[in-house]
């Protein structure tokens, strides 16, 4: 992104906001700026992202000036390598604390959905820069589905909060809530029991059998919880458990 395209810094919630006009993804926007530029607590912004990335290979869908598209910066002083699912949990707490305010029903889909029923209303890109031994910089990108009438990608089950409460909400609102809600979770960083214990409590099909698959096929199984690297433990059927990274699994 064009330096001269950038429209305004100000100041939200304790984060300093750079509101782009237009970018393809803030991620990326965030990502190329120059290493000197990048603070704790910085937040990249856009009302109107075009090219929005999700996990994997998937697209994230936000319409212009409907939702919160944004990636948030931090630059935490002592976080251990080994720890850096802790930024995961702050973001995806946040968002729910935020959300809370508003529905019922929000659970975090491990490791970084959010959902309202069975419905997905925020989703979260995260890429760290890690130094011998510490998180430099993490870069946690936060789609929050706002306004939004309708979704026109085939992404499963999206929702917004407008479909959910049918009103619309003022964005600049929205804004500062979110960015206090993350703040006040950036605040326990150092207190990572606190926030697993939260995360935890909070999971979505937290008690129950439900079906899974991973790359041997479908089977059932609980969630026992997740361990220190944010891996997610299931106890399958047969008693027998099972530890999974990201993506080696997907709820059915
Ligand atoms: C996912 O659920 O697959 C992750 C979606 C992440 C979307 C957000 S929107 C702001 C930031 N910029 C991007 O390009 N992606 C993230």
């Amino acid at each position: 992104m064009d330096e001269s395209r950038m429209m305004k810094r100000y100041e939200v919630s304790g984060f300093e906001v750079w509101e782009y006009e237009e970018a393809g993804s803030t991620n990326t926007v965030a990502e190329q700026l120059p290493a000197g530029e990048l603070k704790d607590k910085q937040v990249v912004l856009t009302w109107k992202q075009t090219q929005g990335r999700g996990q994997a290979t998937n697209r994230w869908e936000s319409a212009p000036g409907k939702n919160i598209a944004m990636t948030v910066i931090f630059r935490p002083e002592r976080l251990e390598a080994g720890r850096q699912f802790a930024i995961l949990m702050v973001g995806a707490l946040g968002c729910l604390d935020f959300l809370r305010r508003y529905v019922d029903g929000v659970t975090v889909k491990w490791p970084n959905d959010i959902y309202v029923g069975d419905r997905k209303i925020s989703g979260t890109l995260i890429e760290h820069r890690i130094g011998s031994m510490y998180v430099q910089t993490s870069f946690c990108g936060i789609g929050v589905n706002i306004n939004q009438p309708e979704f026109l990608s085939d992404a499963p089950n999206p929702v917004s909060l407008f479909q959910l409460t049918g009103r619309e909400l003022p964005l600049k609102q929205v804004l500062e809530e979110l960015l206090e809600c993350i703040g006040k979770r950036y605040e326990q960083l150092d207190r990572y029991e606190d926030l697993e214990h939260d995360f935890l409590a909070n999971l979505y099909r937290s008690s129950g059998v439900y079906d899974w698959e991973d790359e041997q096929g479908a089977f059932r199984a609980s969630i026992a919880g997740i361990d220190e690297y944010g891996q997610l433990i299931l106890i399958d059927e047969d008693g027998k458990e099972r530890i999974y990274a990201f993506k080696e699994v997907k709820y059915c």
